[in-house]
């Protein structure tokens, strides 16, 4: 399966089997988690990690079976580490997704005092991400979920066009990839603006997810339109 393949299957599960990630699964995510934390960013790879979501209360019974996650830390109250997170976050959750996984962000409804991260002086905790082998049912918690989802968005809603005549193949395939993004409360605050063959992408405010939600719109749109945001960084070249 290809990313551009992945982000077609992607999408949010909260109810996983006990089953736990394999070795050579856990080898692949370690290398982007390294590839990751040579920016400055803390990202961990959580195993045995139930008590986060064992509290009813704080994840308002949305989640069950969740033993594996990710801590999304980097630098305390820093926009350009949380768009790193977004970015690398979700090229984690694309590569889990080729190799059968499922995941959800879960930036609230979890038990922030019971992670097993380790968050050092001048760091925060922004998000963890779930995943594991969901179960094949929807649970009662997930159909709760997808009841709060809200409307899908539309490719109008996003971006903006500046030239003549239709905007190119490449940049609506770009757009459709985002339109595919998981964000905080499903919102999609984000912005891509094609001018002069150059795209810009901007957030509006979400709750403070934003800056993790154009991260994520940002890879989306890269693997999409086969377009690079950050030339210096290592390529993906599996699209
Ligand atoms: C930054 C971020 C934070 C999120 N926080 C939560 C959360 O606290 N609880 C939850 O159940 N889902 C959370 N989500 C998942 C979104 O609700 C979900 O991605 C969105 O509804 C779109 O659904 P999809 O992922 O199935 O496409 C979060 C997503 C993002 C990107």
């Amino acid at each position: 399966m290809t990313l551009k393949e992945a982000i077609d299957v992607r999408h949010s599960r909260r109810s996983y089997t006990p089953k736990r990630l394999s070795g050579q699964v856990i080898h692949t995510l370690t290398n982007i988690i390294d590839e990751a934390n040579r920016e400055h960013l803390h990202i961990q790879l959580i195993t045995e990690g139930e008590k986060a979501f064992s509290s009813l209360l704080k994840t308002y019974g949305l989640f069950s079976g969740v033993h594996t996650y990710l801590a999304m830390v980097g630098p305390k109250d820093d926009p350009q580490a949380q768009q790193l997170l977004g970015y690398y976050g979700e090229l984690l959750i694309l590569t889990a997704s080729q190799h059968g996984l499922s995941s959800c962000w879960v930036g609230a409804t979890f038990d922030q005092g019971n992670t097993r991260a380790d968050i050092a002086p001048g760091e925060q905790l922004y998000c963890l991400i779930t995943l594991g082998y969901a179960k094949d049912h929807t649970s009662l918690g997930e159909k709760l979920a997808l009841s709060m989802k809200g409307r899908p968005h539309t490719a109008e809603q996003i971006m903006e066009y500046r030239g003549t005549g239709p905007a190119p193949q490449w940049f609506m395939d770009g757009i459709r990839a985002v339109l595919k993004a998981p964000s905080a409360r499903n919102r999609l605050p984000v912005h891509f603006t094609l001018k002069h063959g150059i795209v810009t992408a901007a957030c509006i405010p979400n709750g403070g997810y934003e800056y993790i939600d154009l991260g994520i719109a940002l890879l989306h749109f890269e693997i999409g339109a086969d377009y690079i945001f950050y030339p210096l960084r290592t390529r993906h070249s599996n699209k």
